[in-house]
């Protein structure tokens, strides 16, 4: 990296531009501390998440975007057996979620793939349940993403995305940098343009937070489709 640019962002932080494209795909000498900043901010939409995705003993479950694997433990122990997948296209959030789990990977209970969630590495009705956080603003053509997430889905398993909705990521300048935001209707005409059938939302709202110097309070969808 250009030394000068190395300096900046150690004085001055990233640009919204620099933030946008590391949240999208982290890497390089930023992507620890990006996902130690996502840590802090999303573990009330991973447990929405987890109530949304009703696990049973034993169903097979894939997070697509998991960031550094945070949370993979504690989704471990939301029911019994579960077998457990990842997918994600940064090398860096794979590197880390897979030190972070090794135990978790060691006995079977969770892999770890490297890939893009429009040409994802899972062989047709391989998952009772696929789930993505915080990812779907960066799907630039949602079809593509969604065919692979039916592909990969069992009949009758389920979608869930979880959405900080477009009024509340206005509020955050980085979103002007290739998010693309919904509010629930926009969503839900997405997926159902694309052959799925919402089965139930819930509204989270997070605590309040101060961002680029105004206090609000972000809001996100938990949506399940079929
Ligand atoms: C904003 S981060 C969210 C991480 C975590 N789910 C959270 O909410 O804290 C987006 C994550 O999804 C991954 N990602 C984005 N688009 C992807 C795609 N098309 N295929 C696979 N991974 C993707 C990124 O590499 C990153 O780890």
């Amino acid at each position: 990296m250009n030394p000068y640019r190395f300096l900046r962002l150690l004085f001055k932080g990233p640009t919204p531009q620099q933030m946008a494209a590391q949240l999208r795909k982290p890497q390089g000498f930023m992507a620890r501390k990006v996902g130690e900043r996502m840590n802090a901010a999303n573990r009330s939409l991973y447990e929405g998440a987890w109530k949304a995705l009703d696990l049973r003993d034993g169903l097979s479950v894939l997070e697509i975007g998991f960031g550094n694997g945070l949370f993979f433990g504690d989704l471990a122990r939301q029911a019994k057996a579960l077998r457990l997948h990842g997918l994600d296209f940064s090398k860096e959030m794979v590197e880390q979620a897979t030190e972070r789990n090794a135990e978790l990977i060691a006995s079977g209970a969770l892999s770890l793939a490297h890939g893009p969630s429009d040409r994802m590495p899972f062989a047709d009705a391989s998952f009772d349940r696929v789930f993505c956080i915080n990812v779907v603003y960066f799907w630039d053509d949602p079809g593509s993403h969604l065919r692979e997430v039916r592909r990969v889905l069992k009949p009758g398993g389920t979608f869930t995305a979880v959405l900080r909705t477009r009024s509340s990521m206005e509020k955050m300048p980085f979103t002007a940098f290739g998010f693309t935001k919904y509010e629930e209707a926009d969503w839900e005409r997405v997926l159902r343009a694309h052959g799925f059938t919402p089965t139930g939302t819930t509204l989270l709202r997070e605590r309040e937070i101060e961002f680029a110097g105004a206090r609000f309070t972000p809001e996100s969808l938990v949506m399940t489709s079929v």
